[in-house]
């Protein structure tokens, strides 16, 4: 699997090639000598304005009656630059990966969890859920969840952040194929090993070639940056993520027949942590560097505190692996503090996540409450790591390792509370920047928090509590109810945002205040002039719009009244309608 184009035809490219999606204005202006052939197919002189209208070029030949493919080959040809058909494929490259995470955690991950947590409440012991399937829960969240959604963000934004070379659609299908039949077929193994033997193996192996094919991709984003910080931890992400799959691979080869309800309790362990503290923390840690400063609205990072949480983090997870597999109690006192140490400097290099910026509030800039969500995942990966290590040295005191409910209090802490939250919070705001859109449901995003919050809680202190007083147990299945809840409404949430709904502009031909300034002046290019008159000087002054951009805004960014506003630009639209018809 060649995961880019090849580095050549990328360096060729340093001419911006142009695409649809480009206004007119856009190109006449970065490329003079195409103002001529725009001329030719169509576009007025206009004195009062810069040349050329905010018009897509393939609105504008649509609109003039021209072949597309045509005006593109002679635009290219007197701009000297190439054509890129593929940018808006690109841009869409995480959709399937995200959808694909978000219905696994639904059924095979947290849906299977709740059923599990539910037979362990009525039972009121752990061990009602066979180790085999618990397994299969684990596996399906953490490749089929965290895996699946860090991947899907991966290929979309590193492209875009680091000026690396798009990955190639056919890749990007193979690597979520591959994925896929790793999480199912894993899943389905698990449920039946003596009759699907055969599935763990394959599962196993369809993990480790996607693994690769993810650290290849990866290779050719970071070649040159590995001096940031940032690069290396997910340059890191994608070697543990290999190292795990390895793993996974070998355990599914070696216990084919008797499934992993035989896996040994150090070796769940040891897959837990290559999973979370190896590929998902890194991941977050390298991601977040880049992505949470401007959704917490925190001030600079410290560079120095982030450089240490890489090399603290990875010390601590490689002293973590051998003290897992039962070398020494106070081994895991040691790596465990490293840990903690390494996240107690990303959060003091992330500026404890305190907001500085604010900006006013308007639907671009998201909810100011995805904050909160940043904040608490810190929290709970702080409380998590501290029980964590607390727990260790009372183990290695008493000669004895931690207990079940102990352990898997702590796990919930950093798979829910932590990464989930973590997800939940950066999902909502990020999802709609990728697609220079609007989140779809912005009343869900307080709803979600409280669900997740209270989820977590609930469970992580029923899960202790089962160690001194038996009723916790049955109290514990509802903490499911509320995080299946969130996960729900959140799917939802950003299901409309990849797929949205048509703007009422299309379905009825009147605009909203939220509907998308760019849409507007593709469809009806003439309203731009009126626009001038009334003042709004940002449309004569910009080369193109950025989608996300509302009419709303627009009108308060320029002093008007958004509500005035938008009744003249209805009137305008209805009065053409009369007109035409
Ligand atoms: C509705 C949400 C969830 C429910 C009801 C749920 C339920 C459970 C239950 C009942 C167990 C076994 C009992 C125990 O050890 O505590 C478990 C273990 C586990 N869960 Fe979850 N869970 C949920 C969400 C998640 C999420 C979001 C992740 C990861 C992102 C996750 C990862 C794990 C892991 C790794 C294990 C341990 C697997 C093993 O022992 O091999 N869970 N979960």
């Amino acid at each position: 699997m060649d995961p880019v184009g090849s580095a050549e035809a990328y360096s060729a490219k340093a001419r911006p090639p142009l695409r649809p999606d480009m206004t007119v204005r856009q190109v006449a202006a970065d490329y003079p000598g195409c103002r001529e052939v725009l001329r030719r197919y169509g576009e007025p002189e206009r004195r009062s304005a810069k040349f050329g209208h905010l018009e897509p070029l393939d609105h504008f030949a649509r609109r003039q009656g021209h072949d597309l493919k045509q005006l593109l080959q002679e635009l290219a040809q007197a701009a000297g630059t190439e054509i890129d058909w593929q940018g808006r494929q690109a841009e869409s490259v995480h959709r399937p990966f995200l959808l694909s995470a978000l219905l696994v955690t639904l059924s095979l991950g947290a849906g299977w969890g709740a059923w599990l947590l539910w037979e362990i409440g009525r039972a009121g012991r752990f061990t009602a859920a066979p180790v085999g399937h618990v397994v299969a829960h684990g596996e399906a969240q953490l490749w089929g969840f965290i895996a699946l959604f860090v991947v899907g963000i991966a290929l979309r934004y590193l492209p875009r952040s680091a000026a690396g070379p798009l990955p190639r659609p056919l890749f990007c299908h193979l690597l979520l194929a591959a994925l896929l039949l790793g999480v199912v077929g894993g899943f389905f193994w698990a449920m039946g090993p003596e009759q699907l033997h055969w599935l763990g193996p394959l599962s196993g192996l369809s993990l480790v070639v996607a693994a690769l094919g993810f650290l290849t991709f990866l290779s050719r984003q970071l070649a040159g940056k590995l001096h940031f910080s940032w690069a290396r931890l997910i340059g890191a992400a994608g070697l543990w993520m290999t190292i795990w799959a390895g793993v996974t691979f070998t355990l599914r080869y070696r216990q084919s027949a008797a499934g992993p309800g035989n896996y040994s309790e150090p070796l769940r362990q040891l897959l837990m942590e290559l999973a979370i503290f190896g590929f998902a923390l890194n991941a977050i840690y390298g991601f977040g560097q880049r992505l949470l400063p401007g959704i917490a609205g925190s001030a600079t990072p410290y560079g120095l505190a982030l450089e240490s949480t890489f090399w603290l983090h990875n010390t601590g997870l490689l002293l973590l692996l051998p003290a897992s597999l039962g070398w020494s109690l106070w081994l895991e006192v040691w790596a465990t503090t490293l840990l903690l140490a390494a996240t107690l400097a990303y959060v003091i290099g992330m500026r404890g996540f305190l907001r500085v910026r604010r900006s006013t509030p308007r639907p671009e800039v998201g909810e100011a409450l995805l904050v909160r969500y940043v904040q608490l995942a810190f929290f709970w990966l702080l409380a998590a790591l501290i029980l964590l290590v607390g727990g260790e040295c009372w183990a290695a005191i008493r000669g004895q390792p931690l207990s079940h409910a102990y352990l898997g209090s702590v796990r919930h802490a950093l798979t829910v509370g932590f990464m989930t939250t973590l997800i939940l919070g950066v999902g909502q705001r990020l999802v709609p920047i990728l697609g220079h859109t609007l989140l779809a449901w912005p009343r869900l995003v307080a709803p979600i928090f409280l669900l997740i919050a209270t989820g977590n809680l609930l469970r992580v202190s029923t899960e202790m509590a089962t160690l001194a007083a038996a009723p916790a147990f049955g109290i514990m299945p509802l903490s499911a109810l509320l995080e299946l809840a969130a996960l729900a409404l959140f799917a939802a949430n950003i299901g409309r945002t990849l797929w949205p709904s048509l703007d009422p502009l299309l379905r009825s031909g009147r605009a909203t205040l939220r509907t998308s300034v760019a849409l507007l002046l593709a469809e009806h290019p003439w309203l731009e002039d009126q626009l001038l008159d009334w003042g709004l000087g940002y449309i004569g002054r910009t080369r193109s719009v950025p989608r996300e951009l509302t009419l709303g805004t627009l009108a308060r960014s320029e002093g008007k009244e958004p509500e005035e506003l938008l009744a003249r630009v209805n009137d305008l639209l209805q009065k053409r309608r009369n007109a035409s018809s």
